[in-house]
């Protein structure tokens, strides 16, 4: 079991939920086909955050077809994953490559939350012609973009924020060094050459002092990854996690990490 991602993603939900834009996501409402049932795949779907997220918001009836790698998560999101008119198929499937275009058929939505900044540049681009074979609309949201803030300040956290958007490139498994913070942008790119009109809008969390467990592991983890980028510093980045944690603890810790939503759709021809 995942334990560690599972907690995570549990962390994260609220936040994300909070972050995400209404209007984009009314604009891909009203991209789809006014009649029949939707069909709609989430990709990297987790524990199935973006699932209950959308489920309420577009019309029903709906028929969900839910794709991760990881059994596990798969397992806890049947269990807590219940939405009248919906048919929620569940899919075990490595997002590796991309080559396989099966989960793709028949979609007329592609979503993906907090996924595309752990992609390829050479996986966006197969993305969008996925969906641009389908004809489907798209919508990725809380894609990471690099523009994080923190409340008090420190001297040192630009370098950690620039350690850990180096850190945002490593590889994956999904296609090759990833777009990290340039994800949105190449997003962009891939669909409006598919032929696709997009949109835009910041996503960022807005953490205030209550959030004190995600605050904690956001922390720990740009740490943990500057520290491998740039192990010479292991002891400034240990001393800059331990007065952030202090803040945490002292419950006065403010932090906004920057993300962004993107929706996709194609003009109708009339
Ligand atoms: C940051 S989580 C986001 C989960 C979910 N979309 C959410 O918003 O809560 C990234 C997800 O990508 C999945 N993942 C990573 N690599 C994958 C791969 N090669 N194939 C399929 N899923 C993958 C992980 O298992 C994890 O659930």
């Amino acid at each position: 079991m995942d334990e560690q991602l599972s907690r995570w993603l549990g962390l994260r939900e609220a936040a994300d939920a909070r972050a995400r834009s209404d209007r984009l996501t009314r604009v891909i409402v009203d991209s789809l086909p006014a009649a029949g049932p939707i069909h709609v795949v989430d990709l990297a779907t987790g524990t199935g955050a973006n699932v209950r997220y959308l489920s309420p918001r577009l019309p029903s009836p709906q028929r969900w077809l839910a794709v991760d790698r990881s059994a596990d998560l798969l397992d806890e999101l049947r269990g807590k994953t219940t939405a009248p008119g919906c048919a929620i198929e569940v899919r075990q499937v490595d997002l590796g490559s991309l080559t396989d275009h099966s989960i793709f058929a028949g979609q007329q939505l592609v979503t993906a939350s907090a996924l595309l900044d752990l992609v390829s540049k050479p996986w966006l681009q197969a993305l969008a012609w996925h969906c641009r074979e389908e004809g489907a609309s798209a919508l990725f949201t809380i894609t990471y973009n690099g523009r994080s803030s923190y409340d008090p300040p420190d001297l040192e956290d630009a370098m950690v924020r620039e350690l850990f958007n180096r850190h945002q490139h490593r590889d994956k498994r999904l296609g090759g060094p990833a777009a990290g913070p340039d994800a949105v942008d190449a997003t962009e790119r891939c669909f409006t050459k598919a032929g696709y009109r997009v949109a835009r809008e910041p996503s960022d969390w807005v953490l205030e002092p209550e959030s004190a467990d995600m605050q904690r592991m956001l922390i720990d983890g740009w740490a943990e990854a500057a520290t491998e980028v740039a192990p010479d510093r292991a002891s400034r980045i240990a001393d800059w996690r331990g007065r952030r944690l202090a803040h945490v603890d002292a419950r006065r810790s403010h932090l906004t990490v920057g993300h962004d939503d993107l929706a996709a759709w194609l003009p109708r021809t009339i």
